[in-house]
């Protein structure tokens, strides 16, 4: 089994500034109810460090730790000046995470399971790290689901996208992850949800574009069905199209440790 399926060829800048426009706020709005001030999370997989460290005002008494098993991503991560003082990041490898068991209020892995090669292991290992009563929660893209209008880009976007993912990488990480929680033996369900990304204005759609232009320039991979230019072509018109979209479905699911 390999522990860094991701970043399975080094770790890559380009990918990881994919991830550092997210928040606690837009990406994990479904578990923001359920933190209280004094809570202790970790952050699993917690990449460029953008959703860990913005979680940190709502736990003004408490702490979070993000983890990796990347070291760069640590240090890019652990590098912000204006780092909040509750936050910190370790590396680690969610397959074995050095806490003691029962350390943690929750639990939190936004967009890891899904590339994991080994994701019931995770989740086991994410739940001997809970408190009794400490909810885990994980979001993840259903990678299948992705479309783009209009549908002239599409062929080009998804053959991209679908280039990008690692050999590990779920093409249905949203609609497993029931199945992979009722394969584990101390999680109940209390919130099943499922939302999307909708990627459609002005500015969110040349952000989008730009960062994975970027990611294209950077990548080593065969482009064979488009070209480099013409995926980057495709990328810039859509992004110039106001009638432009692209959605990703996601599904969430809050779990208590029993
Ligand atoms: C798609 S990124 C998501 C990053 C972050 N959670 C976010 O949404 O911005 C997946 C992350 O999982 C991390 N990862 C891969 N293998 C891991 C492992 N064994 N333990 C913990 N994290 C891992 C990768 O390094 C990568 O940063």
């Amino acid at each position: 089994m390999t522990d860094q399926t991701y970043y399975a060829n080094g770790f890559d800048e380009s990918i990881s500034q994919t991830h550092s426009w997210r928040t606690a706020e837009n990406c994990a709005e479904y578990m923001l109810k359920y933190v209280k001030h004094n809570y202790k999370i970790l952050d699993v997989g917690s990449g460029p460090g953008t959703i860990t460290k913005s979680f940190a005002k709502y736990i003004p008494d408490g702490y979070i730790i993000g983890i990796e098993p990347t070291a760069e991503l640590i240090e890019e991560a652990s590098k912000d000046p204006n780092l909040p003082y509750n936050v910190r990041f370790e590396k680690a490898s969610v397959f074995n995470l050095p806490y003691s068991d029962n350390s943690f209020d929750i639990v939190h892995a936004h967009q890891v399971i899904v590339h994991l090669s080994d994701p019931l292991k995770a989740l086991n290992e994410m739940t001997r790290v809970l408190k009794p009563g400490g909810l885990l929660c994980i979001k993840d893209a259903e990678m299948d689901s992705t479309t783009v209008f209009p549908k002239k880009f599409e062929p080009q976007l998804l053959y991209f996208m679908n280039l990008m993912r690692s050999k590990f990488t779920s093409s249905v990480g949203a609609s497993r992850q029931k199945s992979l929680i009722l394969q584990t033996s101390l999680l109940d369900i209390v919130r099943h949800t499922a939302s999307s990304w909708c990627i459609s204005e002005d500015k969110e759609r040349l952000l989008f574009a730009n960062m994975f232009i970027k990611r294209l320039e950077a990548s080593k991979v065969n482009y064979i069905s488009f070209t480099r230019e013409k995926i980057t072509q495709a990328w810039i018109d859509w992004s110039q199209d106001e009638s432009a979209v692209f959605f990703i479905l996601n599904g969430e699911i809050i779990a208590k440790k029993i």
